[in-house]
């Protein structure tokens, strides 16, 4: 068999990376549309890169063995902001150890457990909004969703150390959060401590503050006597692999910053997407109010069941995925992806975006549509906002109700209008695509009247 990648865009390898900064969801599109549904894009600072867009070439790479890929080491990009040890920067047997020591604390069970502490904070945050004032919604959802990420992995929500760590974060990502900014991810001559007067330097110093912190709550848990907590800190620290040894501080470190990163401004970037969508379609937040009046006495657990806010939230991570692609996946031997031969080393992306806007699949998939998923079931290779197989999202639990509780707690209670009538653009913001100006909202009043009406 012959090994030739599928076509693709000859423009030079330093436009294709700027288009990949600047837009990578209307660049794809458009390579889509001259190319199919398997095309190359050379980016320059990386191996080609073989781009699928169709359900069937998901499939046929999500359900291979996972020792047919390598991922981790397509993630260097990543390696400054969460360290050497991170999960997503594993491979193999390493891996596979990790995250089965990280995996038991985001068993949907265990997630459970956080779902009135969720409802809570969401109100906690909300009451602080004044009548008429206009709130940033993807600011005030990093503030739940951190708040929430730091519960769950620490424990705690009280203390100094706590009322450090938090603003710290929030400093670290602002540090990449603009296009430009977040060129120093893909251009590795940015990357030079200059000083906290330049984006990396800021970014290097509010990280250092950051482990140092950590580095704090761990001696301390290690000065106390072995308690077990169910918080994950707790369970890494007592975690050992098969040959008996404890991850040391290094890797727990990394670790705690892969999560808290990766556990919280994902799911507040969906928020926001999914706050702008229903309240620019007042059928579909009168409907959704129309589920939660009627089952407002309902416990958090039961009301993240309810179908409409299900197919709420899945048409937000339909229509506005997090990236345009999940984690490449390198190719270890050599094999056949619809039609194609690929020699090891390949760089397999498999695009959501693209997947998720096919026009054969979805009707009218640049409309917001959250009855296509009362009407219909997707194959998890139609639909995969948290990618799949043995790298699919650890936190899909968490973020599924967290999305649902905020977005109920919220909605039911209190009155909130978009800003502008504009329709907002998606934009890079550090290593993921969120909403360009962060969706401005004004809260106008706090909605008194609960209907009881029945949903027949
Ligand atoms: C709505 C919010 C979120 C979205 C859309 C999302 C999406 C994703 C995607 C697409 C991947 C790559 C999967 C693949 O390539 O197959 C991923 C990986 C990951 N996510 Fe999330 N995520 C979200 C929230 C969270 C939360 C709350 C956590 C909690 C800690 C989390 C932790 C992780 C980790 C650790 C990985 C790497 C898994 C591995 O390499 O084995 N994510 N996520």
């Amino acid at each position: 068999m012959i090994n030739k990648l599928p076509n693709g865009p000859s423009h030079p390898a330093w436009w294709q990376l700027i288009c990949w900064i600047q837009d990578s969801f209307s660049y794809l599109k458009e390579c889509a549309k001259s190319y199919g549904d398997v095309f190359t894009l050379r980016i320059k600072g990386v191996p080609p890169l073989v781009v699928i867009g169709h359900p069937l070439g998901v499939k046929e790479v999500l359900s291979q063995e996972p020792n047919k890929f390598d991922v981790g080491r397509s993630n260097y990009i990543v390696r400054p902001l969460v360290g050497d040890n991170s999960l997503v920067l594993c491979d193999g047997k390493r891996h596979q150890q990790e995250r089965k020591m990280l995996m038991p604390p985001f068993h949907r069970q265990n997630i459970q457990s956080y779902a009135k502490f969720i409802c809570e904070i969401a109100n906690q945050v909300a009451d602080r909004w004044q009548e008429g004032q206009k709130i940033i919604a993807r600011k005030v959802m990093r503030e739940i969703t951190l708040e929430v990420i730091l519960q769950v992995v620490f424990g705690i929500s009280q203390g100094e150390r706590y009322y450090k760590i938090k603003p710290l974060i929030g400093e670290m990502l602002d540090e990449i959060d603009s296009p430009l900014r977040s060129s120093f991810l893909f251009l590795k001559f940015l990357q030079r401590d200059w000083g906290t007067w330049i984006p990396w330097g800021k970014f290097k110093y509010c990280q250092t503050q950051i482990y140092k912190l950590l580095q704090d709550e761990i001696n301390e848990r290690r000065s106390l006597p072995l308690e077990k907590g169910c918080d994950i800190l707790s369970l890494m620290m007592s975690a050992r692999d098969e040959a008996g040894e404890s991850m040391n501080d290094a890797e727990l470190k990394d670790q705690l910053m892969t999560l808290l990163l990766a556990g919280h401004d994902s799911t507040a970037t969906m928020l926001s997407w999914a706050f702008y969508e229903i309240l620019k379609h007042p059928t579909v937040l009168e409907k959704l109010r129309e589920e939660l009046d009627f089952s407002k006495n309902l416990a958090p657990l039961e009301i993240a069941k309810l179908p409409y806010l299900n197919a709420v939230c899945q048409e937000v991570l339909r229509l506005h995925p997090i990236g345009s692609i999940i984690f490449p996946r390198i190719t270890k031997t050599p094999m056949e992806i619809m039609g194609h031969y690929f020699e090891a080393e390949t760089w397999l992306i498999l695009s959501v975006y693209l997947v998720h806007h096919k026009k054969e699949l979805y009707l009218e998939p640049e409309k917001f549509k959250p009855e296509r998923f009362l009407e219909k079931k997707y194959s998890p290779y139609e639909y995969f906002p948290f990618g799949g197989g043995n790298r699919k999202c650890l936190g899909v639990a968490l973020a599924d109700l967290e999305m649902k509780l905020v977005l109920a707690s919220i909605i039911s209670k209190f009155e909130l209008t978009l800003a502008s009538k504009k329709s907002v653009k998606p934009q890079r913001r550090g290593i993921s695509i969120s909403p360009t100006g962060g969706i401005p909202l004004i809260f106008q009043r706090q909605r008194k009247i609960f209907s009881n009406k029945s949903l027949d």
